[in-house]
């Protein structure tokens, strides 16, 4: 493929499709480094600015990452997850191909704080567990959830093996089957203590989620704040037009 001047589309925005087009192609693959900013304008017969300029944009869409001093390289996929349906870690991690994995970093029984008894609807200082553990896509640290659980006999987690699914265990062993659930998505800054666990620079980007989650019942039995790493992770909305509007 080449570059065209006359083209009306600009040529930052011509590379960077001829990029993407590499990469969907598999001729450059997650971890290839790029050729250097003027090797590209070399290549291609254009400014250096315009090459900055197109990977600059890929890296901003995550299909590129730099390494200072060492160059560009083509990033691996992000881990996808859709919005419209209530699933778990494990099951989003099946529906990628990748193998879920958890490591509990703590378990305990802790009175209700006011706001988290708020979301469970129990009085405060009522005795919770509080479960809080490392995600893991195919060994590799992806996120960590802090999950407040509360039913009726909730303790008996305390004596679980938590590093499987555990939508699977409240379901099979405690049935409770999670219907519903209510999510907030923000961007943050990785937390120090989170981003040791997750392998990432202090202040990385990251995605905060917050959940609380209803059984079949209706009745709150979990509110979870999650930390994602925003280099691994995107979420994906589905959008129909709303009815009536054209
Ligand atoms: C998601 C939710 C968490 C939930 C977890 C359960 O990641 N955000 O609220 O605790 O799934 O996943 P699993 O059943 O794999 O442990």
């Amino acid at each position: 493929m080449s570059i065209s001047k006359n083209h009306p589309v600009p040529i930052y925005y011509q590379l960077e499709q001829e990029i993407r087009h590499r990469i969907e192609m598999g001729e450059w693959k997650p971890g290839d480094l790029l050729p250097s900013e003027r090797e590209l304008a070399e290549r291609y017969q254009i400014s250096r600015m315009t090459v900055r300029q197109a990977l600059a944009n890929l890296v901003n869409d995550g299909l590129l990452y730099r390494e200072r001093g060492r160059g560009t390289f083509v990033a691996r996929p992000k881990i996808h997850k859709r919005l419209s349906s209530l699933t778990s870690f494990t099951e989003d991690m099946r529906a990628r191909g990748k193998l879920a994995g958890a490591e509990v970093l703590q378990l305990k029984l802790e009175p209700a704080s006011p706001a988290v008894a708020r979301d469970l609807a129990v009085p405060a200082g009522q005795p919770i567990v509080l479960v809080e553990r490392l995600r893991l896509a195919d060994r590799e640290p992806v996120g960590i959830e802090r999950s407040h659980l509360s039913f009726a006999g909730c303790e008996a987690i305390m004596r679980e093996d938590l590093t499987g699914s555990l939508y699977r265990l409240l379901k099979e062993k405690y049935g409770i089957i999670p219907t519903h659930a209510e999510e907030r998505i923000e961007a943050g800054l990785c937390p120090a203590r989170e981003a040791q666990w997750l392998g990432i620079h202090r202040s990385a980007p990251v995605l905060l989620i917050t959940r609380v989650t209803y059984s079949q019942e209706g009745l709150p039995f979990e509110y979870v704040e999650s930390v994602y790493r925003a280099d691994r992770y995107t979420l994906h909305v589905s959008l129909t037009t709303a009815p009536g509007i054209s």
